[in-house]
């Protein structure tokens, strides 16, 4: 059974396979065509943090796919009465044929994963990883610029806490991107992962300067600093704000240039950038749903037509 914990468990040829496969289920991603390959398949969505994209574009993928989803978080289950993860996911094995588990502590997704027989994908482990969107993002900068590779990427927040960052960064290095990271320092990438970056990758900056480098990005990801992971609130409060990405912030940007963000946003990316043409966050979203549908037919073993509809 094929699981997803983290990007290196898809190989590059796997992962360009599976865009491949998205691109294909469009139509039944927007509801054009009906294709009920998994029909008879259930999913446990489960969450025990909160969500609004993961959570809902995984159940429009398993339904617009003809499948099932039972879903559980920890209001309303009996995890609020103590129940273990482990006995939890005991249940799920039985329920369901797939599961999907986000989590807030990091390492819960294989930790589930070795626990059951069924297929799990990690849809956010703590500040761990959060490969499904890793996905989602490649497939948003795949039909905006026609390749991945050898883009200039600045991921722009909270690198420390920030798993949809984890994750893409070491998808990106692996399709030969040079990455900008720019965070306050208290912020910064993990050390480890930033030298397993550099090792991997084409050329890695940390800076603390959003504006430095825009006019020659390809793609700005910008993310939320993540106030319900501080230890401390007061620690939180220093960075708060930090960053602010406005329309004529990118006056000299690439037209080519889009930006993403994996959503919520809070006040680090204005709504004045909503209407300029650099502005993807809203389609990068929705692109969960056909992405999700290809990782779901392939961890559960169900060949995508060449031709769906
Ligand atoms: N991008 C993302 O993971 O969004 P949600 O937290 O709403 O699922």
């Amino acid at each position: 059974m094929a699981d997803l914990i983290t990007m290196d468990d898809l190989t590059n040829e796997e992962i360009v396979e599976l865009l491949d496969t998205a691109q294909r289920l469009l139509p039944v991603a927007k509801g054009d065509v009906y294709a009920p390959l998994l029909q008879g398949k259930v999913l446990g969505n489960l969450f025990f943090e909160n969500s609004t994209r993961t959570r809902m574009s995984f159940e429009t993928a398993m339904k617009r796919l003809g499948g099932e989803v039972l879903n559980l978080s920890s209001i309303g289950s009996s995890v609020a009465k103590g129940e273990t993860l482990y006995d939890t996911m005991q249940m799920v094995n039985g329920y369901s044929d797939i599961a999907v588990i986000r989590h807030p502590r990091q390492g819960a997704a294989q930790y589930s994963a070795d626990a059951v027989e069924i297929p799990i994908l990690n849809a956010g482990d703590g500040a761990g990883n959060h490969p499904t969107q890793t996905m989602l993002d490649l497939f948003t900068i795949r039909e905006a610029h026609g390749t991945l590779e050898g883009l200039n990427v600045m991921l722009v927040g909270d690198l420390r806490f920030g798993r949809t960052t984890h994750s893409l960064s070491h998808a990106l290095v692996r399709f030969g991107a040079t990455l900008m990271l720019v965070s306050p320092k208290s912020l910064r990438m993990p050390a480890e992962i930033v030298s397993d970056l550099r090792a991997r990758g084409k050329d890695v900056t940390e800076t603390e300067n959003l504006s430095a480098e825009i006019n020659s990005a390809d793609v700005i990801y910008m993310t939320r600093i993540q106030k319900e992971r501080f230890p401390d609130e007061d620690e939180y409060t220093k960075v708060a704000g930090t960053y602010k990405l406005t329309a004529g912030d990118l006056d000299g940007a690439k037209g080519s240039m889009i930006v993403m963000h994996p959503l919520p946003r809070v006040n680090e990316l204005c709504a004045s950038v909503d209407s300029t043409k650099h502005a993807r966050y809203f389609e990068q979203a929705f692109n969960g749903v056909p992405t999700r549908m290809a990782l779901l037919c392939r961890s559960l073993g169900i060949k995508v037509p060449k031709k769906v509809a």
